[in-house]
């Protein structure tokens, strides 16, 4: 069984200004090249700055992927971005799921799968991430919750294009917060989350699959989190905007 590359990805949310932007590409760029091939690395840029950061990417082997997604492939939809444009743009993935747009924007899991459907249907690798509130947490349904979340994005998703899928577990309460989740925290929901997917598809299916990390992933705490059995990665948010600590965690990644 061939080993899960780790994957680091940048979620820059509503950060940054264009030359800031572009400047923390250029960073992450040099730092991934120095990293060499055994860690893959990736950066999630507002949709406005897509293009500068391609640009600077281009021949790199720094992914880009997009923070959202319409789940409609083109029409009358103000305001939304296709997965055709994204990949128009330059991208190879995009996220679905985030926390901010389930609790922030309303976002269910019925229009969280139409928009997982609408990356593959594109050609467009994806992130499906999922992750329980505090209050579910404390009343045991962590396992209820990232069920539910990962079979409804899930429906419909074949076994082949499930490879093209990268789960991310990020816990509400660890997102921006400084409180990560302990390596055995994440490691536990990471196992439940393979075990889930064979169960779902089978065995072999569920060792390929990526299974990332997120909740205030930081230099200091990454090498324990990286490490952890099943966590194959970080979706890190505040210290990405900064070259030196997301190369850092880069670096910490088992290689
Ligand atoms: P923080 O690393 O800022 O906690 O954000 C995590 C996250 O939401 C990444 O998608």
């Amino acid at each position: 069984m061939p080993r899960r590359k780790p994957t680091i990805a940048g979620n820059w949310k509503m950060h940054l200004d264009r030359t800031k932007a572009v400047e923390l590409a250029r960073a992450v760029r040099r730092g991934a090249e120095a990293l060499g091939p055994g860690v893959d690395v990736a950066v999630v840029p507002p949709f406005v700055y897509l293009e500068a950061v391609a640009k600077e990417l281009a021949g790199s082997p720094v992914r880009l992927g997009a923070q959202n997604v319409c789940e409609q492939r083109e029409g009358a939809f103000t305001g939304e971005i296709s997965a055709a444009m994204l990949k128009d743009v330059g991208c190879s993935f995009a996220l679905v799921g985030h926390s901010e747009r389930r609790h922030v924007y309303g976002e269910d899991d019925a229009r969280v799968a139409a928009k997982l459907r609408a990356l593959l249907d594109a050609g467009l690798d994806a992130v499906l991430c999922v992750g329980e509130t505090l209050a579910e947490r404390d009343s045991n349904r962590t396992e209820y919750v990232v069920r539910e979340q990962t079979t409804q994005a899930l429906l419909g998703v074949s076994a082949d294009e499930v490879r093209r899928v990268t789960l991310a577990y990020e816990p509400v309460w660890a997102i921006g917060t400084g409180r990560n989740a302990t390596a055995v925290q994440a490691s536990d929901v990471h196992l439940y989350l393979r075990g889930l997917l064979s169960g779902l598809y089978d065995g072999q299916v569920a060792e390929a699959v990526r299974i990332q990390y997120g909740g205030s992933v930081k230099p200091d705490n990454a090498a324990e989190l990286l490490n952890a059995p099943s966590v194959d990665g970080a979706l890190v948010g505040g210290a990405s905007l900064k070259a030196d600590s997301f190369l850092a965690i880069a670096a910490a990644a088992p290689r």
